[in-house]
């Protein structure tokens, strides 16, 4: 468990009512620490100690008004904290009809999955190379799922700037759920396509002034390609390119060093330069099952639990999974 996580833990375990009582009213509105202390039945220290450890936990923050101290919560502490309160009302539910499993409910859904608005989610210290894409990305023109990863290999994040080029739009990058990029894998956008329907590719336009201006209509006529789509579950290996306009189906594996110009069935292992279909990795039967279950969508605690059966069990485990979770 990292350190801050911990420390989060540390903030509820055991289940404290007055510190989630004190976190619910910070969320709603600003609290000075005086006005807290008087709601409960315990010493002004108590509840100081109880806010400090709030704030320790990344929960809230506390700043000087005056003489007073208040505290508040900022945006992602607001919706770090929502989620705690959200798993915590389960917790007590079970623990409510006094199953002996409330215990593990609690870890399940709160201390050992990853939170797929975090950027670096791993509890191994060695591996904060790996970010979630979600959180880690500015542009309109890039979405990416929950859970779907980078490996930054330390550049401190940037994908915008390291792995996607030409991002000038209109055209965009969407990424699925569960997806992997290794290390450099590039994704060009049609952004820096040069023209190629006459004579010449130099882009006039690019200059701007009278080149501009004697060429943008020109220009905008010309077909461009189309957004560039990677589905659910793909694995993309180092340093591979993709081109611009391509589309990746769910379950796909591209070779490290691939450039893949054509674009990619679901469940296909591509590689190479141009990338050529290597293989499938399952009939066609059990990549029809695996794209009707997609189990990449069922709620995060069934995939938790079942996350061996995906990761190493069959296309036919996981419909039957799947079909009973829509029959219950
Ligand atoms: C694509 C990949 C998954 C295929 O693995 P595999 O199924 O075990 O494939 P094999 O080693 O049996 O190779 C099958 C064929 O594809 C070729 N091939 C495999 N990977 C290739 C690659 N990246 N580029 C070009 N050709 C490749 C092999 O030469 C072999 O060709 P052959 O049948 O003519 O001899 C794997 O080679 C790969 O590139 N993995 C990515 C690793 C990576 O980047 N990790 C970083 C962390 S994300």
């Amino acid at each position: 468990m990292n350190a801050p996580t911990e420390r989060r833990t540390a903030a509820f375990w055991p289940a404290d009512a007055t510190r989630r009582d004190i976190l619910a009213r910070v969320l709603r509105e600003e609290q000075s620490v005086s006005e807290l202390a008087r709601r409960y039945d315990m010493s002004f220290a108590a509840v100081q100690k109880h806010v400090a450890v709030l704030e320790r936990a990344g929960l809230i923050v506390k700043r000087a008004r005056g003489r007073e101290r208040v505290v508040n919560a900022e945006l992602a502490m607001i919706q770090r904290a929502s989620q705690l309160l959200r798993a915590h009302e389960h917790f007590d539910q079970e623990r409510a009809t006094d199953s002996p499993d409330s215990d593990d409910v609690w870890r399940m859904s709160v201390l050992k999955i990853p939170q797929p608005d975090d950027v670096t989610p791993s509890t191994r210290g060695d591996l904060t190379n790996v970010r979630f894409l979600k959180s880690d990305v500015n542009s309109p023109l890039i979405e990416a799922g929950d859970y779907t990863y980078y490996d930054d290999e330390g550049a401190g994040g940037r994908f915008e700037e390291v792995n996607v080029k030409y991002l000038y739009g209109p055209q965009r990058l969407i990424i699925g759920r569960f997806t992997a990029l290794g290390p450099g894998v590039t994704f060009l956008m049609p952004g820096g396509n040069h023209p190629m329907v006459g004579p010449s590719t130099y882009p006039f336009t690019m200059f701007g002034g009278t080149w501009g201006d004697n060429t943008l209509e020109t220009f905008m006529a010309i077909e461009q390609p189309a957004d560039t789509v990677v589905g659910n579950d793909v694995w993309i290996g180092r340093e591979a390119t993709i081109m611009p306009g391509i589309s990746i189906g769910d379950g796909a594996i591209i070779g490290a060093h691939s450039v893949v110009t054509r674009n990619v069935e679901p469940y296909a292992i591509v590689a190479g330069h141009p990338a050529r279909r290597i293989r499938v990795r399952f009939a066609p039967e059990d990549v029809q099952r695996l794209m009707s279950s997609r189990w990449w969508d069922w709620p995060i605690e069934l995939i938790t639990e079942h996350a061996a059966t995906i990761m190493a069990g069959t296309p036919a485990e996981l419909t039957a999974i799947d079909d009973e979770r829509r029959n219950t």
